[in-house]
């Protein structure tokens, strides 16, 4: 009987307007839990490849450096061709646990806040590509429609829509940087939420790209599809919030810690807390102003020129981009530099470090973080505002790496020079911290915490 009323009311809300249908049936806004890549509760867990493994390979690094291309080509143009700079992380990446359809079926899309589209692998296909759980197949559920090319999210896929079908289907069409692709069309149905924080069970209907045609290269990890948090009508996060609660927030927890859980609330319940900094969203990139970098609490700022290094340029290159998909920082190469010596002398000064060439790019070192960093100060990342910093622990600053076939251990730093003037604040960096999204007043906060008391 639920499941009857709340069709009807869905397909109602569907004809209708996609906006504000969120309150409906939830007041409180939603809330889903975050899992780690590696997570005992991934589907993911478990399915890496022998390269991926390969300790020389640095994906965190190769990944890092493709997603800074897309967001460097996105950041001049909405539409960078249709490319995403995506793929997994290297066991940094975080995926949402949501359930659809009716009888609901676990789907575990990737976050990103750089692109708004939610898609899935969506059968009958035409051609899907092997996932580790059931592919979601809209014929088995009472739930799915198809969306009408009248409605107005179906001309916000812009370019990357291919218009209505003979069928008179909303087409769409990504390609990824690498060639995997996803296309279809787009449709509608209920997203159920998994929370850990709250025991309510919620639901809406969500408008999402059902992903018919699909190829993904990457090797090992195929996801089941990508969840976008970007600002636009039709991104997952907008469609589930009105025009007065347009607001979300994540917790990634310990990222080295396999079995820490994140936290994703949208809406009403969103936890926005602490000091707030300026949030610019432009070309669906949330930039911040990053105003200085020091290393211990309280000591003086580096020399870093602000304007020269951060400061978004009138030609729109440049700025500080906050970004859920890219593992590591990457600093313009004078700030690199700078924030690179003064690392380098704190670790020769009071650590004995064994340094290690793994790559061009990256400062790593045999040994521990655990045992070797002790004592080594936080990072400070400062942002416009009086109180307003996102605190590195050793955890953040560095990542250890897997160790090689002699059982050697490795780390490296989780900050890397940027190709061009772009920075891009990773998630290593905004672990530990919840991270507020307010859309509504262009603002957004950090704050160190435990996710499990959100
Ligand atoms: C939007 O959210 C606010 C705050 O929860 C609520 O008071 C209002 O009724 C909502 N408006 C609509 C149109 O749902
Ligand atoms: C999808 O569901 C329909 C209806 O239950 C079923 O006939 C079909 O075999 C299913 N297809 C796949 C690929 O699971
Ligand atoms: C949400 O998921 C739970 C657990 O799988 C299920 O019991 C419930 O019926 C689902 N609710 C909706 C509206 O699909
Ligand atoms: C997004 O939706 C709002 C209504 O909620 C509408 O006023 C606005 O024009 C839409 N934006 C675009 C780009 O279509
Ligand atoms: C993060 O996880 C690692 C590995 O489990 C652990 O050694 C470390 O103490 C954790 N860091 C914090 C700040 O909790
Ligand atoms: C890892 O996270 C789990 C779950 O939050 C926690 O119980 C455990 O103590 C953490 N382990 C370390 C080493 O920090
Ligand atoms: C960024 O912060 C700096 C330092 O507080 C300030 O001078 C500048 O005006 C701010 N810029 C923007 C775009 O908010």
């Amino acid at each position: 009987m639920a499941t009857v009323i709340s069709r009807m009311l869905f397909v109602f809300f569907i004809i209708i307007s996609i906006p504000c249908i969120s309150a409906v049936n939830n007041p409180k806004g939603f809330s889903t839990k975050l899992i780690h890549r590696n997570s005992p509760l991934s589907p993911y867990r478990n399915l890496q490849t022998d390269e991926e493994d390969n300790l020389f390979d640095d994906r965190a690094l190769k990944s890092s450096l493709r997603r800074h291309a897309y967001l460097s080509a996105k950041q001049q143009n909405d539409q960078p061709n249709d490319f995403y700079g995506f793929e997994f992380p290297d066991g940094t990446g975080y995926i949402a646990v949501l359930s659809i359809g009716t009888p609901p079926m676990n789907v575990y899309p990737m976050l990103d806040t750089a692109s708004d589209l939610f898609w899935i692998q969506c059968a009958p296909c035409v051609v899907c590509y092997e996932q580790r759980d059931p592919i979601y197949n809209r014929s088995a559920s009472d739930s799915f429609i198809d969306l009408p090319c009248e409605n107005s999210l179906c001309s916000e896929l812009g370019p990357r829509g291919t218009g209505c079908n003979q069928e008179d289907k909303c087409t769409y069409n990504l390609l990824y940087v690498d060639g995997s692709r996803s296309s279809g069309f787009l449709g509608a149905e209920i997203i159920n939420f998994t929370s850990f924080a709250v025991n309510a069970e919620t639901f809406a209907p969500v408008v999402f790209g059902c992903g018919t045609e699909n190829l993904n290269n990457v090797k090992g990890y195929k996801l089941d599809g990508v969840m976008g948090l970007g600002a636009s009508n039709l991104s997952f996060f907008s469609q589930l919030v009105n025009d007065t609660e347009r607001k979300f927030s994540y917790c990634f927890g310990n990222i080295s810690n396999s079995t820490d859980q994140g936290e994703l609330k949208i809406g009403e319940n969103a936890f926005i807390f602490g000091d707030e900094t300026p949030l610019e969203v432009s070309l669906g990139l949330y930039y911040v102003n990053l105003t200085g970098i020091g290393i211990g609490v309280g000591q003086p700022m580096l020399p870093i020129n602000w304007a020269s290094s951060f400061q978004k340029q009138p030609d729109g290159t440049g700025g500080v981009i906050i970004d859920s998909g890219s593992t590591l920082t990457h600093l313009e190469q004078e700030a690199y530099d700078t924030f690179k010596k003064a690392v380098l002398d704190e670790l020769r000064i009071n650590h004995n470090i064994y340094p290690v060439i793994l790559g061009t790019y990256r400062e790593c070192f045999a040994g521990r973080v655990a045992s070797d960093l002790v004592g080594f100060p936080k990072v400070i990342l400062y942002f416009e505002g009086l109180d307003n910093k996102l605190e590195l622990d050793i955890w953040s600053t560095f990542q250890q790496l897997k160790s090689d076939s002699n059982g050697d251990q490795f780390y490296c730093l989780s900050f890397t020079a940027s190709p061009n003037e772009l920075n891009v604040i990773g998630n290593l960096a905004q672990q530990f911290h919840n991270i507020g999204y307010d859309l509504e007043n262009n603002i957004i906060s950090f704050h160190r915490m435990g996710c499990e008391l959100i």
